[in-house]
């Protein structure tokens, strides 16, 4: 058994729904040798009542809950910061032909390591990842998490319509790849398979109808898409599905609106949609350093959370600009205050639930991770700057727990993220 002590901050109780910062400042959390959270108080108090527990000392900065990221494409790990396009043009310039160089086996491989250590070093210790479009490569991305011990959520994506010819797939065959991964990895240690149809646009009825099969034919996948995310992108889309209402019922009317349906950005939606959404219990993972960076538009938070749609954060790498959800909760941030009164007034309490509890309910994932209460998994970040660095005096001098992680959110980056824990194993990154 082992006592970790520290400043443990979490967010159990949604700051959405009146819930506040819990921290313990001289904390312990108990962890049992399965990695399981058994009890959670003071330090002093645990440390009398557990005395033969092995001490881990993390005093020094703060410990949180494992981040986890609800929107990430794992074959763009080599083309992020490409700055200056809209996601049409950056798609067919930038993303696509990265994505074709992931038919070698061999680079999907590399990019698969590069990947998954960066998610780690970033302290993401759960994802929903866009897999490749090729059955080989998304193989290689399930190696590579389940080596490292990461809870990824993954899949191939299919399309079958406007891409390059090397990225088509047919239904049946995106049928059968997709079962044949998820045999594979679908429930093995802390991996799930993910539906995972690119968008509308580029998937005819019949693939989404595929798609659709495979969700109901294997039973905990989650489906993973975008929504509404560019003008231009909705224009399209509302063309090639004429008898569409609107994006979403591209969607819908394949049956792929669930409570298990993840769809990224929604910078654009219409009343109807909102409303959809929060009748299917779907999750929007807002992804806002992608949205800034394309150009994609403001997210109207306070729309989705007046509308009572769950909302999470993605990175969307690569139109995202890193793999940090410190960086993603600081724009979030920044673009609800650019939109003034039309904006959500974000706390630093609310962007680390946003990266943590808020992702873990939207990935199912709620009764095992994303606090660190008793029962749940310990995944923990120790967040410990260099002594002397600008951060570290930052904490040091922080007046309360709000206001340490609001520091952590401006200044934090991946190099301040000392340790990172799995299911209380320390993950090893390269
Ligand atoms: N829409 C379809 N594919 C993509 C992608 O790779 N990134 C983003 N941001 N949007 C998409
Ligand atoms: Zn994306």
């Amino acid at each position: 058994m082992r006592l970790f002590r520290g400043t443990f901050l979490d967010t159990p109780d949604d700051p959405f729904h009146g819930g506040v910062l819990r921290s313990a400042d001289d904390g312990g959390v108990l962890v049992d040798d399965t990695g399981s959270i058994l009890s959670r108080g003071s330090f002093a108090a645990l440390a009398t009542t557990h005395p033969d527990a092995t001490i881990v000392d993390l005093r020094g900065g703060l410990v949180l809950p494992g981040f986890v990221d609800t929107h990430v494409h794992f074959p763009q790990m080599r083309c992020i910061g490409a700055l200056g396009m809209p996601l049409l043009e950056w798609l067919e310039r930038c993303a696509l032909p990265e994505e074709a160089q992931l038919a070698d086996t061999s680079y999907a491989e590399a990019v698969a390591r590069e990947f998954v250590a960066g998610l780690a070093g970033a302290g993401t210790t759960t994802a929903l990842v866009f897999g490749a479009h090729y059955l080989d490569a998304t193989e290689a991305l399930f190696t590579e998490a389940d080596r490292v011990g990461l809870r990824i959520t993954g899949g191939l994506v299919v399309g079958d319509r406007e891409l390059p010819d090397d990225l088509l797939t047919t239904p049946s065959r995106a049928y059968d790849d997709g079962l044949t991964l998820s045999k594979r990895w679908h429930g093995v240690r802390r991996t799930r398979y993910a539906v995972i149809p690119r968008f509308s646009l580029s998937c005819t009825p019949d693939l989404l109808d595929a798609c659709e099969a495979l969700l109901n034919d294997v039973p905990g996948t989650l489906l993973a898409t975008h929504l509404n995310e560019n003008s231009a992108e909705i224009e399209r889309v509302r063309a090639l599905f004429p008898d569409c209402s609107s994006y979403l019922d591209s969607y819908a009317d394949h049956g792929l609106l669930r409570p298990t349906s993840v769809f990224a950005h929604d910078v654009h939606p219409t009343a109807g949609e909102l409303s959809a959404l929060a009748a299917s219990g779907a999750i929007v993972a807002h992804c806002p350093t992608s949205n800034s960076s394309l150009g994609s538009g403001r997210f109207p938070m306070r729309a989705h959370v007046e509308a009572g749609v769950r909302v999470a954060l993605g990175s969307d790498v690569g139109a995202g600009t890193g793999l940090s959800l410190f960086k993603e909760g600081l724009q979030a941030y920044f673009v609800q205050r650019s939109l003034g009164q039309a904006g959500y007034p974000l706390t630093a309490a609310h962007l680390l639930h946003l990266v943590t509890a808020a992702g873990a309910t939207a990935l199912g994932l709620s009764s095992t991770v994303g606090s660190f209460c008793e029962g749940k998994a310990y995944d923990a970040i120790w967040l410990r700057p260099p002594p002397g660095s600008p951060l570290e005096v930052l904490l040091r001098h922080a007046a309360s727990a709000d206001d340490a992680l609001a520091k952590a959110f401006a200044h934090a980056t991946p190099a301040d993220v000392a340790r990172v824990w799995v299911g209380g194993e320390p993950v090893v990154h390269p």
